[in-house]
């Protein structure tokens, strides 16, 4: 039965009060902010629909939370107001659309910056001296926090004019946003666990937890930073825009995101810089949930005014979520190709980010412990970019007696053999090197993209090879042959025909593909591409000593234990062989005085249109350079796609060679 409006609307303001306090008030969120996005679209939706039910304590009408009891309280002399969200491109030209009808169709310069996912925070500075701090609050009164405040380094405590060319204003109220960097956040959380603390589940919550700290020596333990993004009230100052007030305040000596508030001129290229944002996000060190639009001209922000809980001139672009909050129906182990027993949580499937997710990994038995995870639990899953989803924390408010607690097998689930976990080690590990999981394992690796690259051997194919006892080590897949192929479910002439030539396609390969499809361990697709710019053949490779190994600037102990092992076994040595003989063959490797590329390390930054962004890696790779992902003092060259991310301001600053696509290529050419 459809709901009544009315009671409906009542039921999500109970609702969005309770996590309101739970967000504002106790810095522990139930929900993730998605959830709370769309109960509060309902309940703004609904309210739109029918006006007359709107009532002045609706949280559409209120700003945050009501302020904790424990601190004094501080009234803003300028409310602190929300921002509206967008949550699409079409969002986005509405906002726009709205404006321009009150400006006469004119087209509007706004500026983007990154929505930091902190708290806000208000200063205000009297004859140059920071008085008070607070939190927004209810958005009319805060928090009396400046004794935290305080501790934070990059807040000055007193105002100065750094070009000397104005005067401090006497009174200068100013807000920003109070966050902690990624980094430090997974500090804070290690050393938590250590004195059996809770984690914090997000930096935001780790900020605001240690900024509520009625000690304030609490706080000036954990590293927090602010940007400032906007002011209450100012005296004896006028600014033409936005972006002249973020330079004024910088001058003054308050930290402000300037190299990265971008001024756009109308709404197209702000979609183009909010998505440029989204894809860049985690290069940067600290959590962005999205971007901030802002109308630049002070004149045209006046003008256009402001709504009850937010300004008309300026909206939040949110991201698409990277987390979802989920149930754990079962927990199981997997043994890899290494042997390692990966404990995986089946999940009830959650969509996060327009992908369906059905498993995430716990890590290892460490992990589930700290974080107390079990069976049933309720938790929180995330995915970043390619990498597998992991689960973050699970909600004990959600515990309803019912969950299991988890333990890794002392045997392994597949052949049954005792597992071994090292002193010093995380992970429990299957010693069989014949253990059928870890063939299986083993082989979907060698026939996997950056290894041998044989397309349509899926993970079904392989296991009915196994089965069958076609398969079982690399090599075997070139002496598989029409016969043997159509004995396997769902394969008849075509696919098996398709599947043969693929595999002969695949003999033709690189050096650097083969020594990663060996699956030596700590031998990832980076130093197998080191090691065949190193030793330039096979055969060279296996008789490295760990001497020679350990020379290489970028092969540390473990690593040269490991190839020195493997190919001091006779049965790889073997393999290795046998391999070479069914016809595997290697691209030439390009010799180093000719490449512009050797021993340098490149990033690459934007959208490159000449090939795929893994087969210039590869390119690259292939002519002695390293691939990074992000820039640092090591890097050699930034290769400049379109639209490129922060990490051009960054390579600017180090005076790091930067070079576009076309140029880079003419390079090759030339040499
Ligand atoms: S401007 C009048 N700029 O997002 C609106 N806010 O829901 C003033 N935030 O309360 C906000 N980064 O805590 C602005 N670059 C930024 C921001 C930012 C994060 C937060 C802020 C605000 C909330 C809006």
């Amino acid at each position: 039965m459809q709901k009544e409006p009315k009671s409906e609307i009542e039921e999500l303001r109970k609702v969005i009060k309770y996590h309101n306090d739970r967000y504002y008030v106790r810095d522990t969120p139930e929900i993730l902010d998605s959830e709370y996005d769309k109960l509060f679209q309902r309940l703004l939706l609904l309210e739109r629909e029918n006006p007359e039910l709107v009532t002045p304590d609706s949280p559409t009408q209120k700003v945050g939370g009501v302020p904790l009891k424990t601190f004094d309280a501080v009234k803003h002399s300028v409310p602190m107001l929300s921002l509206e969200n967008a949550f699409n491109d079409d969002d986005l030209r509405d906002f726009d659309s709205r404006l321009k009808k009150l400006n006469n169709s004119r087209i509007i310069e706004y500026t983007v910056e990154p929505k930091m996912d902190g708290l806000a925070i208000e200063l205000v500075y009297e004859g140059g001296k920071l008085k008070v701090a607070s939190t927004r609050g209810d958005g009319a009164t805060g928090e009396n926090v400046t004794d935290n405040i305080k501790t934070i380094l990059t807040v000055p405590m007193s105002l100065h004019d750094i070009s000397g060319s104005g005067s401090i204003p006497r009174l200068l109220e100013v807000r920003g946003e109070v966050y902690m960097e990624k980094q430090d956040f997974e500090n804070l959380n290690r050393t938590r666990s250590v004195e059996n603390m809770p984690a914090f589940a997000n930096p935001r919550n780790a900020a605001a937890g240690s900024l509520r700290q009625l000690d304030a020596r609490v706080t000036a333990r954990r590293r927090l930073n602010m940007f400032c993004y906007g002011t209450g009230t100012v005296s004896d100052y006028g600014a033409e825009t936005y972006y002249e007030t973020m330079l004024f305040l910088q001058r003054l000596g308050l930290r402000v995101n300037r190299p990265m508030i971008k001024i756009c001129s109308g709404i197209d290229e702000v979609i183009e810089r909010c998505h440029e944002f989204e894809n860049t996000r985690n290069d940067l060190p600290f959590e962005i949930d999205g971007a901030v639009i802002k109308v630049n001209s002070m004149e045209l922000q006046e003008k256009f005014g402001l709504k009850t809980r937010s300004p008309r001139w300026a909206i939040a672009y949110k991201f698409k979520a990277v987390q979802g909050m989920t149930v754990i129906k079962n927990i199981d182990v997997q043994v890899g190709r290494t042997g390692a027993l990966t404990p995986v949580a089946y999940l009830e499937p959650v969509e996060i980010g327009g992908v369906t997710i059905r498993r995430a990994t716990l890590h290892n038995q460490e992990e589930i412990d700290k974080k107390d995870i079990r069976i049933h639990d309720t938790v929180i899953i995330q995915r970043a970019g390619d990498v597998i989803p992991e689960v973050v924390e699970s909600i004990k408010s959600k515990r309803t007696g019912d969950e299991k607690i988890f333990r890794i097998p002392d045997s392994c689930p597949v052949c049954g053999t005792e597992v071994i976990k090292k002193e010093g080690e995380a992970v429990a590990r299957c010693p069989n090197k014949k253990c059928p999981a870890q063939l299986n394992a083993g082989l979907k690796h060698f026939v996997s993209k950056g290894a041998m690259n044989i397309d349509g051997l899926g993970d079904k194919i392989i296991t009915q090879l196994i089965d069958k006892d076609f398969v079982k080590r690399g090599v075997d897949i070139y002496r598989l042959d029409r016969e043997k192929l159509l004995q396997l479910d769902k394969i008849e002439e075509k696919s098996a025909g398709n599947l043969l030539s693929a595999i002969e396609a695949s003999k033709e390969t690189t050096l650097a593909r083969f020594i990663f499809a060996l699956g030596i361990r700590h031998v990832g697709e980076h130093v197998a591409s080191v090691l065949a710019n190193h030793f330039k053949s096979i055969d060279a490779v296996q008789k490295a000593g760990e001497e020679e190994l350990l020379s290489i600037k970028e092969i540390g102990p473990q690593t040269a234990e490991s190839a020195v092992t493997y190919f001091s076994d006779d049965a790889n040595t073997a393999h290795i062989n046998d391999l070479l003989n069914e016809g595997i063959k290697f691209e030439e490797i390009e010799s180093d005085e000719e490449s512009p590329v050797a021993g340098k390390t490149v990033v690459i930054t934007g959208s490159i249109t000449s090939m795929k962004r893994d087969e210039l890696k590869e390119f690259i790779q292939r002519n002695g350079g390293r691939v990074s992902s992000a820039v640092g003092k090591s890097t050699d060259i930034l290769i400049l796609g379109e639209n490129p991310g922060s990490k051009l301001e960054k390579a600017k600053k180090l005076r790091i060679e930067i070079i576009d696509e076309d140029n880079f290529f003419n390079r090759f050419k030339l040499g």
